[in-house]
């Protein structure tokens, strides 16, 4: 690193003294030509091609900052893509830039009669142009094709009403034109290519994405207001990453930190609520309905498992404040509510949290991180202890942690799969990923590559043992696999 910076600063430095000094002496003393012009032009070529590097430094720089920013808000986007879809009804998330009411229709996709859907319209100015419809009463295990008239086009496929095996993807955080190549479209997310490329290989029913999908203030913020939240928003759907396949297939989603700013730990005024309107018009009206109104957690079920998807960010305490009783991460309400679903739902429980539910990650930001906020987490553990066994899904952390929480008596299984990013940085140099306390047991970590994503398969079809197959899957290859089984005998 020294050598890098060193060195051009001296060649700058020795060839700009020889020039000065060289060039008057040879013009008003020594005209000995021979002797000094190739010593000059020499120096003259050495400054200029030190200079003109360093202008490129700058200049890259400015290209990865501003770019987007200056060419690309967004402001045509015209995009669809596919939400929550279960065995009878689905979401289709729509941008139309130019119309304010809009239809669907949709048809089976072996059967030519298409059939009228919602007419929906917005607000001139409200929502930026977006819509989410609901198509309901459809067949189940079924391939749909839908179009509106605003020229959208798209299909997906309904689930069975009780599925025995099936698959989905975990991941988070994503930003356009990271790692930075001047000849790339500055929309590029690379990530999105590799998810691609495995969706088109793999039968993936839906993405689970645990926010940090936009990065409002990286590299730079441009701005406070809910218009420069939804420009961040309309930017990641404009990029020609995305593949129909991509769109086609269900996401689920919820925020973190930089859908509002680097480790938000506020509360639900101010910038909070200029920044969360636009999650809720691309995203969150795509989800399974809230589990309560005006709240973004939910809970939705596939074949023999649940998933309780917690919001992490709106409720808690601030992570500054001291642990203990009154801190807390969900805040009082949805912890309730996520300890009476984990008391009454008898399948296979998932829990989603957009932050690592494992202290294992050290280092300034672990307070940010369910570390900084362990009294609630124990009471959370013994409930999940007193049941088979939870599965957790994280992320943020941009590096991938498989961790198991044993319960005391040993019987009961909680294990947590973070991965993340999926189109982001990682920490180049520190790694922060480490057991200490035997709370928290490491079994596997792998903190690089600049995607990452888990593919889990579910399999609940013997009564006995039901199975868990995970998949990490790292720059858009198989890295690590391991296999997690559910006893059925306790209950
Ligand atoms: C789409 O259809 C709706 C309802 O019929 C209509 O109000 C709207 O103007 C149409 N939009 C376009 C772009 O044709
Ligand atoms: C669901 O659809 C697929 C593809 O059409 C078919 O192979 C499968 O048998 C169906 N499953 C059930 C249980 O109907
Ligand atoms: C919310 O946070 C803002 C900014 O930190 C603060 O001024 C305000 O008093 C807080 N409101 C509540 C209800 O805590
Ligand atoms: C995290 O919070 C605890 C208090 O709950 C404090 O003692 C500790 O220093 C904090 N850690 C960091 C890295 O800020
Ligand atoms: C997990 O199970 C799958 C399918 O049964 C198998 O192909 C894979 O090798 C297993 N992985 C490990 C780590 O045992
Ligand atoms: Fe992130």
């Amino acid at each position: 690193m020294d050598f890098a910076i060193t060195w051009p600063a001296s060649v700058l430095a020795i060839s700009n003294l020889t020039l000065r000094i060289a060039a008057p002496y040879f013009v008003r003393w020594l005209p000995l030509g021979p002797r000094f012009t190739p010593l000059i032009y020499t120096s003259s070529v050495l400054y200029f091609t030190t200079f003109i590097v360093n202008l490129l430094c700058l200049l890259v720089t400015v290209d990865f900052v501003y770019r987007n920013h200056v060419f690309y808000n967004g402001n045509e986007l015209s995009f669809s893509r596919v939400g929550y879809v279960d065995s009878s009804s689905a979401r289709v998330v729509i941008r139309a830039p130019l119309t304010l009411t809009v239809q669907i229709e949709y048809r089976l996709e072996n059967i030519a009669q298409w059939t009228p859907g919602q007419v929906l319209s917005s607000l001139p100015g409200n929502h930026d142009n977006v819509l989410t419809f609901a198509l309901t009463s459809l067949e189940e295990n079924a391939s749909y094709v839908y179009r509106t008239n605003a020229s959208h086009i798209g299909s997906f496929r309904t689930s069975l009403r009780n599925p025995k095996r099936w698959s989905m993807v975990t991941t988070s955080c994503i930003k356009p034109f990271y790692p930075y190549n001047p000849f790339d479209h500055s929309l590029r997310i690379p990530g999105l290519e590799y998810l691609s490329r495995f969706v088109s290989l793999h039968n993936v029913d839906f993405v689970l994405f645990l926010g940090d999908f936009i990065y409002i203030d990286l590299p730079h913020r441009f701005g406070w207001t809910t218009g420069d939240y939804y420009e961040a928003y309309r930017q990641v759907y404009s990029s020609p990453s995305w593949s129909s396949e991509l769109f086609d297939l269900p996401w689920l989603h919820i925020y973190d930190d930089h859908e509002i700013t680097n480790d938000w730990s506020g509360n639900e005024t101010g910038l909070y609520q200029d920044a969360i309107k636009p999650y809720l018009d691309y995203q969150q009206a795509a989800n399974p309905p809230p589990l309560r109104k005006g709240a973004t957690y939910y809970s939705f079920t596939r074949g023999d498992v649940s998933f309780f998807v917690t919001d992490t960010r709106r409720y808690r305490s601030s992570s500054a404040m001291d642990d203990g009783p009154g801190k807390t991460m969900l805040g009082e309400t949805q912890r309730r509510d996520l300890e009476s679903w984990l008391e009454t739902e008898n399948v296979w429980k998932v829990i989603v949290s957009g932050v690592p539910f494992t202290r294992n990650w050290r280092g300034p930001e672990a307070n940010d991180s369910w570390a900084g906020y362990l009294w609630e987490r124990q009471l959370l553990l013994e409930k999940m202890w007193k049941t088979d066994g939870v599965v957790i899904l994280s992320g943020d952390r941009h590096e991938h942690a498989t961790t198991l929480f044993p319960s005391p008596d040993g019987k009961s299984k909680v294990i947590e799969f973070s991965t993340s990013p999926l189109s982001q940085f990682y920490q180049p140099f520190e790694r922060r990923y480490q057991q200490i306390e035997n709370t928290d047991v490491a079994l596997y970590s792998h903190p690089y590559g600049i995607s990452k994503f888990g593919s889990l398969t579910f399999d609940t079809s013997s009564p006995d043992i039901w199975t868990l197959g995970f998949e990490l899957v790292i720059n858009g290859m198989d890295v690590w696999n391991y296999n997690w089984t559910l006893s059925r005998t306790r209950q």
